[in-house]
């Protein structure tokens, strides 16, 4: 039997498809190491290693330092834990995980807007609370005829419009030029913003969208206004966030990203208008499974010499 290829596991990022990815390759599990014990087997696998497969959204900075790296099999969409600049200056490949992913997320971004529109978390403390006989909840928001702005309208911003568009909500959209859609296009965030009852972050992350959604754009989204984010933590001020909703600038957000998770800010964790999730937009069994299986089959076409299945270019 030929000896198995060498993959370097950068962290556990779906046990299952770590337990596929020990079955098949010969693994090392660098998240469960010290850094010295961590910095020792990254020698020790010089010239015998040249894969790794980690979260696409953390990836620990170590890897970089196996001088043997040819591939980065990212679990995950959103490549901003890469570090483009070493990969692409050493011709390493990177893939990761798109498409699969695209329902499921969809799916939590509605799961945002229906919370913050209808107030659902506090509605349900209410209940466990036992104020019911004490008299109503605020009333919620309707979203017939709302309009929903979505930024960084990709194939998940799409998902997300179509399944809006069925609750009776008009889309419209910025992205840094307009696309074939059948949505109002806005040139810029603050347009869409002003233009939006609830405005959606689809933005990916990196330097080029550090903050684009600050205190200035949550004003202009106004007193009734929602802000939603199922894109990338680091797109928004949070502190600005905090802010807004302690001061009604805005109504109501809902966050599924983080920009330094799992830490979630205080300032935000105290306001009641603000329902926060765990980063759980992909995170059905059935999404993570074939994210996983995407990780595999990545890895499986560059050992046999074949194209990367989604390669990030
Ligand atoms: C991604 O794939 O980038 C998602 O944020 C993970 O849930």
């Amino acid at each position: 039997m030929a000896p198995k290829h060498g993959v370097l596991l950068a962290n556990e990022f779906h046990p299952e498809t770590i337990q596929k990815l020990d079955e098949k390759f010969q693994t090392h599990h660098l998240w469960k190491l010290s850094s010295d014990k961590k910095k020792k087997l990254i020698q020790e696998l010089q010239g015998k290693c040249d894969a790794v497969a980690t979260a696409s959204w953390m990836v620990d900075e170590i890897i970089y330092e196996l001088d043997s790296l040819k591939i980065i099999s990212c679990f995950g969409v959103g490549v901003d834990g890469v570090n483009f600049e070493v990969t692409r200056s050493r011709n390493i490949r990177v893939s990761n995980t798109p498409d699969v992913l695209n329902d499921a997320v969809a799916d939590i971004a509605i799961a945002l807007v229906l919370a913050t529109t209808r107030n659902i978390v506090n509605a349900d403390r209410f209940v466990r609370e036992k104020k019911w006989s004490q008299g109503p909840l605020p009333f919620g928001m309707g979203l017939a005829d709302k309009t929903l702005g979505i930024v960084g309208c990709g194939r998940i911003g799409e998902e997300i419009a179509s399944r809006a568009l069925t609750f009776g909500l008009k889309i419209a959209y910025h992205n840094r030029s307009p696309k074939e859609l059948p949505y109002r296009y806005h040139s810029s965030i603050a347009d869409l913003a002003e233009a939006s009852d609830i405005l959606l972050c689809m933005l990916p992350g990196g330097e080029d969208t550090r903050n684009a959604i600050n205190g200035d754009i949550l004003r202009k989204l106004g007193p009734t206004g929602i802000f939603i984010n199922v894109g990338r933590g680091s797109s928004v001020d949070e502190i600005a966030l905090a802010s807004a909703l302690q001061k009604q600038h805005i109504f109501a957000a809902g966050l599924d990203v983080y920009a330094d998770e799992p830490n979630v800010p205080e300032e935000l964790i105290e306001q009641d208008s603000v329902v926060l999730l765990p980063h759980i937009g992909s995170a059905t069994v059935e999404t993570r499974r074939a994210m996983g299986q995407l990780v595999i089959d990545n890895l499986d076409a560059y050992f046999s010499g074949k194209p990367l299945l989604t390669e990030v270019s």
